[in-house]
C-alpha cells in the first residue's frame, strides 16, 4: 500500500477509533472512556495509519521507563496484508528508540497466526507462555519480546 501515511493519533480521533474497536471483529472492544484515557495518556504512544483519508490501522503502545508494551495493533479488513502493520510498528519502534525505550514486549493468543506472523517479520522472540490467559474463548497466551 503506498498511499499509507502513520501519524501520532489524539483525542480528536476518538470516535473514529472507538466505532473500529466497535465494528471490526478482532479489535480489543475497548469503551469510549477506554480510548478516550489511552489517547490523552502521556505513557503511550497511539500511531494511525491512513489510506486515502480514511483509517486503515491503529497501534497503542504502553511505555514504562526502558521498557514498552504493545497494547494493541489492529487493521481493517480490506487494508490487511498490504503492509499497514508493518508501517505502523515500524514507525513506533523508531519513536520509541528516540525514546530510550530500550525493549518492545507483547501478549499473542497462542492461535493468532497472523500476528505471529507479523512479529516473526519483525524479529520478536517467544519469551514465554501464560496458560489460560485468554478468556472467550480460553487460550494460553504467548509472550513475545524484542530488542529495541
Ligand atoms: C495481525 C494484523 C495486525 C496484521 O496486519 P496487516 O497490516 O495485515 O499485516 P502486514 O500486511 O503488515 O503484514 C506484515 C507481515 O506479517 C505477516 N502476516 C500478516 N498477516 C498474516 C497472515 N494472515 N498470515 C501469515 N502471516 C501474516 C507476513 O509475514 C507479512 O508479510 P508479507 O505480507 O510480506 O508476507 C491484522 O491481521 C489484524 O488486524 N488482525 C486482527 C487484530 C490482531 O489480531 N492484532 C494482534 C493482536 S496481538
Amino acid at each position: 500500500m503506498h498511499d499509507v501515511v502513520v501519524r501520532r493519533a489524539t483525542l480528536l480521533d476518538l470516535e473514529t477509533l472507538w466505532k473500529i474497536s466497535e465494528s471490526e471483529a478482532q479489535a480489543p472492544h475497548w469503551s469510549r472512556s477506554s480510548w478516550e484515557q489511552t489517547l490523552g495518556s502521556p505513557q503511550r504512544l497511539s500511531l494511525l495509519a491512513e489510506s486515502e483519508g480514511r483509517v486503515a490501522g491503529v497501534l497503542v503502545v504502553a511505555c514504562v521507563g526502558s521498557i514498552a508494551e504493545v497494547e494493541t495493533v489492529v487493521v481493517v479488513q480490506q487494508a490487511r496484508r498490504k503492509g499497514v502493520a508493518l508501517r505502523l510498528l515500524i514507525q513506533a519502534q523508531d519513536e520509541l528508540r528516540a525514546r530510550g525505550v530500550r525493549e518492545l514486549e507483547l501478549e499473542v493468543r497462542a492461535s493468532n497466526s497472523a500476528a505471529l506472523g507479523l512479529y516473526a517479520h519483525l524479529g520478536f522472540l517467544e519469551q514465554g507462555r501464560r496458560a489460560r490467559y485468554y478468556s472467550a474463548p480460553e487460550e494460553d497466551a504467548l509472550l513475545l519480546a524484542k530488542s529495541l
